[in-house]
């Protein structure tokens, strides 16, 4: 058997997916994994002579990790984002019928082909800002047809583009029209069919509701993660988005991978957070996009030790946001972490927020998932929003960038 060849990159300021490494560093790729990290002081040239060399300079992070997105989806909601200017709130929006069900209607209508094809570019555009996993979130179906018809169109997606797609099952998103007024017998349909044939079919690597006045109740929301459970599928939660019913505690008793958005958290559901291990995933460009004015109580979470991951959110009404380092500002901006901590949500705490704790770290023997970037520090990448500064990007070991 060849030995594939070694890949070498020198004078790296790193960036290990937690924190920057106080020395350049010199990294090593082999066989799709990190094969060593050592510092340029111990980097003798003669033991690497047969490395392919890949670059001297720059910062080298690992490739990031969007933990929640709502890519494929049909139509837009521009008209929305204009009637919000005009002042009418969200929550209203969806109580009048539009908002997440206007695009319910257009994913339904769209074939899967056409879904696919549009789902694409928002993809690229992910994965030229320097993205190698991505979650993706079924949500705009709300039948089981419609549901299953999106997570095939985001596991395609995984397979034609170099990314890792991760697929979340959002069937309790909203209660679709032909439940109208019985939304406990909509979450039966749920946990009777959604859930049991999507697990059947391993479409889904975990299962997601959105806990909200808006959509499903605390209750209600507790029978999809027991049904989850019975399917060995792991929970999250959208919860405390535009108010505070507990969903993100619940979501933590039942062990939930994250609760996710949690501006109306409260110190008990931060505490429920910690004693679950879960994440907080932080979801500045919904904040933004909704002109919402009450942050995530981020010094409770940071002094309380809850991981806090950062995500896009990308989805055609809350958060029409495609570029994921520019979640990287707004976390700094909008919500005051640190550009370590907003780094670190979109690396370690993002992949933890998915169960996949192998990526978004760049140790001896991860997956050489990996980008290095045109600038001098990794505090750069969220002070400034500006394309075209990924100079390479490595997925599973090949290079895809530069
Ligand atoms: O993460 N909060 C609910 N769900 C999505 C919004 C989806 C939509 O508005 O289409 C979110 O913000
Ligand atoms: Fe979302």
């Amino acid at each position: 058997m060849t030995r594939s060849t070694r890949m070498a990159w020198r004078d790296m300021t790193l960036f290990d997916g937690l924190a920057t490494l106080p020395e350049p560093m010199a990294v090593i790729v082999e066989d799709g994994r990190i094969a060593e990290r050592l510092p340029m002081s111990r980097f003798d040239p003669a033991a690497f002579a047969d490395c392919r060399e890949m670059g001297r300079g720059g910062v080298m992070t690992p490739g990031l990790v969007d933990c929640h997105t709502h890519l494929v989806f049909g139509g837009n909601r521009a008209d929305e984002f204009e009637q919000r200017l005009e002042g009418v709130d969200y929550a209203e929006i969806a109580r009048r019928g539009g908002g997440i069900i206007s695009t319910v209607r257009a994913t339904r209508e769209a074939s899967e082909e056409t879904l696919f094809a549009r789902a694409l570019p928002r993809l690229q555009a992910l994965i030229d800002d320097g993205v190698t996993c991505v979650e993706i979130k079924s949500g705009y179906g709300l039948d089981l047809a419609n549901e299953l018809k999106m997570l095939r169109v985001a596991r395609r997606l995984g397979e034609a583009l170099p990314i890792r797609v991760v697929t979340t099952l959002l069937a309790a998103h909203a209660l679709p029209p032909e439940f109208a007024d019985d939304a406990d017998g909509y979450i039966d349909h749920v946990c009777e069919a959604i859930l049991p044939a999507a697990a059947r079919e391993g479409l889904a690597d975990a299962v997601d509701v959105f806990c909200e006045t808006i959509a499903f109740s605390p209750a209600q929301c507790e029978r999809v993660f027991r049904a989850a459970r019975a399917h060995a599928l792991p929970i999250k939660a959208h919860a405390e988005q535009l108010s505070n019913l507990g969903g993100s505690a619940l979501a933590a008793r039942h062990g939930a991978l994250s609760a996710d958005h949690i501006e109306y958290l409260d110190t008990a559901g931060v505490e429920a957070l910690r004693a679950a291990g879960s994440v907080a995933v932080l979801l500045p460009g919904a904040f933004h996009t909704l002109r919402e004015t009450q942050a995530p109580p981020i010094d409770a979470l940071r002094r309380t030790g809850v991981p806090m991951a950062v995500a896009t959110d990308a989805n055609p009404g809350s958060s029409p946001l495609f570029m994921p380092t520019l979640m990287l500002n707004l976390a700094c901006t909008l919500f005051r972490l640190t550009p370590r901590e907003a780094l670190a949500g979109m690396t370690a705490h993002g992949a933890r927020a998915l169960g996949r704790t192998e990526l978004g770290r760049l140790e001896v023997g991860a997956p050489a998932d990996l980008c290095v970037w045109d600038v001098e520090t990794p505090a750069e990448l969220a002070y400034a929003v500006q394309p075209g500064r990924l100079r390479q990007r490595l997925f599973k070991g090949e290079l895809t960038h530069g």
